[in-house]
């Protein structure tokens, strides 16, 4: 294998990770980012976000000498050693769908203004964001450099397992107009020994919509199925074990919850929406994957008011209620798009009080490291935080579950029930098993459960 002089552009989610992870594939690797104190806490070894094995490996690679952080393009281009410059350059900035499904490129058109004429001859440029279809041409145009070739190389790393999922990818997918930018781009990971497609830059920047896309409608399918399986008296558990084993559908990504969220699944299928309807496709199915997402949401709130009230139109007005987790998903602090957040704000609407606790933000032994000293906040988003689940739980009328985190299918439920005004637990992720829930003497309503009391 060839090491490679690799500059990667903007160190966030993706940026950090394919840069500390094409080092420990024995590529030199230039970050550059133009946070100067995100610079110096990289180069500390502080990663800002909860990433496991992430700060290990930057800390790693930094020490090997492969991987160093440096502020700005122009000066990571000045930093590889004398007389060389890099030959891939991954630009990992933010490109947001802009109006009427066309790209924000300003943030690659200004790293391409700065950096663009300098790049020598047979420089590979790599889109390795989420972009938009056309992206890649209109690097290239905006590069006007016919000896520089542009490819795009989606990543498809899940928050919460990004080193794991780069090392171990399903597939690589490089697409490119000039066939020999994109094999040498596949040459990079070549050896993880991942299947490689090897296509057109089109069909590799849509490849990427067209996946989470795929998984956001498995996710609203699962999560009607669930309703469907309340309203005949099945159990979701049971069915989804039962399709998984069908290699066709698998057992991956089948998990019932409050409806999908993140920095990624919400943009991406707007952005294919926009893009579809540009393209004049009236795209139903994803349009209904959409909606039954955002629906997911209302329902979570009608099941709470029915378990609290006893009626479909009770009042939650001043009813106080406990939210365990509040980020998108278990095992990171990233809040963006979260559906706890997005129910919170129904509840709160509806007149509830209410009180939140997640182990993404606590204090002491048991913080994640990710906060560099800072303090645990206070509220989020007009959530205020308890210390621990107990005391968030005290006084609550009910309990909601929101997120998959390991602690609450561990807690004493019998000192959460003791703490409870009243014993009610709604796990709108189905981790808290129901039978330990009852031994507590507290009433458990899931998501498609046989075992539940019926709300119909
Ligand atoms: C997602 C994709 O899984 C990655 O492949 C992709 O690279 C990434 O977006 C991206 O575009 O960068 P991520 O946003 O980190 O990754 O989150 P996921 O683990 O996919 O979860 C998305 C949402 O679905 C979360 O709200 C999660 O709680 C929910 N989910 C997931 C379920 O409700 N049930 C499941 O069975 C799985």
């Amino acid at each position: 294998m060839f090491a490679r002089r690799v500059m990667v552009v903007g160190t966030g989610y993706v940026g950090l990770t394919t840069g500390a992870c094409l080092a420990s594939l024995g590529h030199e690797v230039v970050c550059a980012d133009i946070d100067t104190a995100k610079v110096e806490r990289l180069r500390r070894g502080v990663v800002d976000i909860v990433e496991p094995g992430l700060s290990e490996l930057v800390s790693e690679q930094t020490s090997a000498g492969r991987l160093s952080f440096v502020v700005g393009n122009s000066a990571a281009l000045a930093s590889f050693e004398e007389g060389r410059s890099p030959e891939v350059v991954f630009l990992c900035v933010p490109t947001p769908m802009g109006a009427g499904g066309v790209a924000d490129l300003r943030a690659v058109e200004s790293v391409m203004e700065e950096v663009g004429a300098s790049l020598a001859p047979g420089t590979v440029v790599v889109n390795k964001s989420t972009v938009p279809v056309g992206t890649a041409e209109r690097t290239a145009e905006m590069l006007e450099r016919a000896d520089i070739g542009v490819v795009s190389n989606p990543e498809f790393l899940r928050e919460g397992s990004a080193v794991k999922d780069f090392l171990g990818p399903d597939r690589i997918v490089v697409g490119s107009d000039n066939q020999d930018a994109a094999e040498r781009v596949a040459a990079l990971y070549a050896r993880l020994g991942a299947p490689t497609v090897l296509t057109d830059a089109a069909s590799a920047e849509l490849m990427k919509y067209a996946a989470n896309c795929f998984l956001a409608m498995k996710l609203s399918y699962v999560n009607a199925m669930a309703e469907l399986c309340e309203r005949v008296g099945a159990d979701i558990a049971d069915v989804t074990e039962g399709i998984g084993y069908d290699r066709r559908i698998g057992q991956a990504f089948l998990s019932p919850g409050p409806g999908w969220g993140g920095s990624c699944l919400p943009k991406d299928t707007h952005a294919l929406l926009q893009v579809a309807d540009a393209a004049d496709f009236e795209f139903r199915l994803l349009r209904a994957t959409i909606d039954t997402n955002t629906r997911q949401r209302q329902r979570i709130v009608d099941k709470v008011r029915l378990a609290v009230t006893g009626k479909r139109t009770g009042s939650l007005s001043r009813v106080r209620l406990c939210l365990l987790g509040l980020t998108f998903k278990a095992g990171t602090d990233d809040l963006r798009d979260s559906p706890a957040l997005a129910i919170a704000a129904l509840l709160r609407q509806a007149g509830a009080e209410l009180v939140g606790f997640d182990p993404a933000f606590v204090d002491g032994p048991e913080a994640l490291k990710f906060r560099d000293g800072e303090p645990a906040p206070s509220e989020v988003e007009g959530v205020p935080l308890a210390a621990d689940a107990v005391s968030a739980a005290q006084g609550a009328e009910a309990v909601l579950v929101l997120t998959e985190w390991a602690q609450f299918r561990s807690l004493d439920w019998s000192v959460m029930a003791a703490a409870m005004k009243r014993p009610i637990v709604v796990d709108t992720r189905n981790v808290v098993d129901p039978a330990t829930l009852r031994r507590a003497g507290l009433t458990a309503v899931g998501l498609g459960r046989r075992s539940d009391p019926s709300d119909n």
